[in-house]
């Protein structure tokens, strides 16, 4: 089920696809029998459409979020993130399948697959409003780079993704809701408190099975995280954080401010 989204590349048809795949695997746990992890390969690079066209961060054009345009780039960006947390969130699913982890895990994932899955459709269904879509500009590449970086370190992948980029997240969401709120779009405002809300849960998975991998080891999670953080994570973290919402996560001041640049 995961490979069968990862390689679906329509951002509309992948995501219908996984809340199918999210609501099945929940009704079999629900009904008491449920569906096998199984293993699986998944791929590479996930499929993705043909547009937007993927440039290097430094050539997608920078505009101001004070205009209507600059919103709906905006807008698109987050578009962007969200289809590639789909990705993200079901390829942790089919990835590290050959180390037994309770089902849980595979619960946690798959339930922020959907939630993934409703961002992006949100997201797609402003800018459609707004007389745009998604594909509509340029978007960054090299989104996949953590995915690819952490393919057989699950440690690291949890380290990366769910506790440095969508913690990032939270860090940031707050000030893109003040622009839509100010410019008065309403539906924008909506669908980025839902996701603002629902993000939380997500850095809360990644700290929750990160800490739980390091009590099985015997390690020490705050140290194996800035080793694996500095190993796999390109550049310092950046403050401002979100610490309450951090905090609300599982995410602990002494995980990222070691991490941070001077800040200066
Ligand atoms: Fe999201
Ligand atoms: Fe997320």
């Amino acid at each position: 089920m995961a490979v069968e989204v990862l390689t679906t590349a329509d951002g509309r048809a992948k995501t219908a696809l996984g809340r199918a795949h999210s609501a099945r695997w929940f009704a079999a746990r629900a009904a008491g029998q449920p569906l096998p992890v199984g293993h699986a390969t998944p791929p590479d690079q996930p499929a993705r459409p043909a547009q937007p066209d993927l440039l290097n961060p430094r050539d997608v054009p920078r505009r101001r979020p004070g205009s209507p345009l600059g919103r709906i780039a905006l807008l698109h960006a987050v578009a962007h993130i969200e289809l590639n947390a789909v990705d993200l969130h079901w390829d942790i699913i089919a990835r590290f399948t050959d180390q037994p982890m309770p089902m849980g895990f595979y619960d946690d994932w798959v339930k922020a697959a959907d939630e993934e899955a409703k961002h992006f459709n949100l997201i797609c269904d402003c800018l459609e409003a707004l007389g745009s879509h998604y594909g509509a500009m340029p978007a960054h590449a090299g989104m996949w780079r953590a995915a690819e970086d952490t393919a057989h370190d699950l440690h690291g992948r949890l380290a990366v993704v769910p506790m440095v980029l969508e913690a990032r997240g939270l860090d940031v969401t707050p000030g893109m809701i003040d622009i839509f709120r100010a410019a008065g779009e309403t539906q924008a405002l909506t669908a980025l408190e839902v996701i603002y809300a629902e993000e939380v849960a997500h850095v809360a998975y990644g700290s929750k099975w990160f800490n739980w991998l390091c009590g099985r080891d015997g390690t020490d999670p705050k140290d194996v995280f800035h080793t694996l953080v500095r190993r796999y994570f390109h550049g310092n973290l950046k403050p401002p954080f979100n610490e309450a919402k951090r905090a609300d996560a599982g995410l602990p001041p002494d995980f990222y401010w070691p991490l941070a640049g001077t800040g200066t």
